[in-house]
Order: structure tokens, then sequence, then C-alpha cells
């Protein structure tokens, strides 16, 4: 028994636009997505292009758009699909490379940009100290820490796709990550309260539904806005 894959080929520079070629792959209980593609490229097309790495949902280099949804190719089942076809197209938002390969430059850039550091002050290097956290400071942060950089929630989110220069779900997340961080003494108000930031989300929310690891950028956004507000009335206030 076979499904049928419809990949999207892509070299720009060379091809007019996309084409969508056919391939027939196995249709095992076990195999995702993934196993499909790995398939393809030993046995039927050596040239298709696409990126992954751990296989198993932890290094985030698989995203791609499945059935028009962004998703983990490596955890998502062929099964799914029932008889398919199954359509794979690159993660929407992102300019191609080449095939199922986008370009994560500018992705890279807004995850710099909010400084994911802990910013102290008033230390001199090399430190000493240590900064025992409870269970409880922890928990404040560590969902926002899960995020694998797969980009599914910026192909997710209508801002980001209509407006490359909103900051996005996973940097947004990010910095939360550190802000609300005991050790952390900073609050990035200067990259979050921007109309390309925090208050260009519409709170759509599709950023959390998509999330292969239940990180909720969509509350991390919300939460700031009010931080945003009451620091603008209390600027010594955090959060
Ligand atoms: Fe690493 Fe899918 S291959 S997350």
């Amino acid at each position: 028994r076979t499904i049928r894959l419809e990949v999207a080929r892509y070299r720009p520079g060379e091809d007019a636009e996309p084409v969508f070629e056919g391939y027939d792959v196995p249709l095992m209980s076990d195999w995702a997505v993934l196993d499909g593609l790995n398939y393809i490229k030993d046995q039927l097309d050596g040239s298709l292009s696409y990126r992954w790495s751990c296989r198993m949902g932890v290094c985030g280099s698989c995203g791609m758009t499945v059935n028009g949804e962004p998703r983990l190719t490596c955890g998502t089942f062929l099964t799914e699909y029932g008889d398919g076809p199954v359509r794979i197209e690159p993660l929407k938002g992102f300019p191609v490379i080449r095939d199922l390969v986008v370009d994560i430059d500018d992705f890279l850039a807004k995850l710099s940009s909010v400084r994911p550091w802990l910013i102290r002050e008033g230390e001199e290097l090399p430190l000493t100290t240590e900064y025992a956290q409870t269970p409880a400071q922890l928990e404040a942060y560590k969902q926002y820490s899960m995020c694998i950089n797969c980009l599914l929630c910026y192909s997710a989110c209508p801002v980001y796709v209509l407006d490359p220069d909103f900051l996005g779900p996973a940097a947004i997340a990010l910095a939360q990550r550190y802000n609300l961080d005991s050790r952390d003494m900073g609050d990035r108000f200067d990259v979050l309260n921007l109309e390309d930031a925090v208050w260009g989300c519409t709170f759509v929310g599709e950023c959390t539904r998509v999330c292969p690891k239940h990180v909720d950028p969509a509350e991390a956004i919300q939460r700031y806005k009010l931080t945003a507000a009451l620091r603008s009335v209390l600027p010594w206030s955090k959060r």
C-alpha cells in the first residue's frame, strides 16, 4: 500500500514558480511525513532539498506546511491523512531558498534582538555568586524555555505573514522567558513596547495552537501588554 506525496519543488532564479511533483511512498503505520521525504530522497529523487536532524521533535528543523498546516514533519504520521494525497510545502511567511528549505536569517535576528540572556547590573566579572531559585520561580518562565525555534508559530501567525517587521511570537516568548526569570534585572521594554512588537499582535492565538511544545506565545504577548501599560504609569515596575 502506498500514499501519494505532492511535494513543492522550487529553485529561485532557475524556476519561474514552484511546481508540485507527485511521489508514491510506502504507507507504513509508523512512518512520519519525514520518513516519506527520506524515502523520496533515498529511492526516488536525490535532488529533493529539505531540513531535518534529530527526528524526535527536539531540533526544530523539520517544520513544513503539510496539507496547509504548519507541522513538524518528524512528528506527523502519514496515517493521519488516510489514503492521501499529502501536500508538502515550505513554511509560509519565509523566503524559499530551495524546495522545502526556507531562509531563517530574519527569524534569528529577531531572536537576538530581545537580548536572550540574563541581564544583571552592578556585578563584576567573573561572577562568584550562586542564584538559587524556588520551584515556583522556575515555573514562572519554564514553559517559554521549551521553545525549539521550529518557526511553526511564525508560519501560522497572520500578522507576521502580512508584516515581516512584526517581532513575532517566538521572539516575544523568548523575551518573557528572561523577563520572568527571578535572576534577570531587565524588562526589554525598548524592543517589546512597539507597534511591530506586542502591540502588533491581534491575539488570534494561532501561534499557541500550532506549537508542538505547548508554549503559549499568545499568553506571553498579552501579559507583556499589561506589563507595558503598567510601566508607562509606574516606570519602575518590571512585571
Ligand atoms: Fe528535529 Fe523534527 S527532525 S524536530
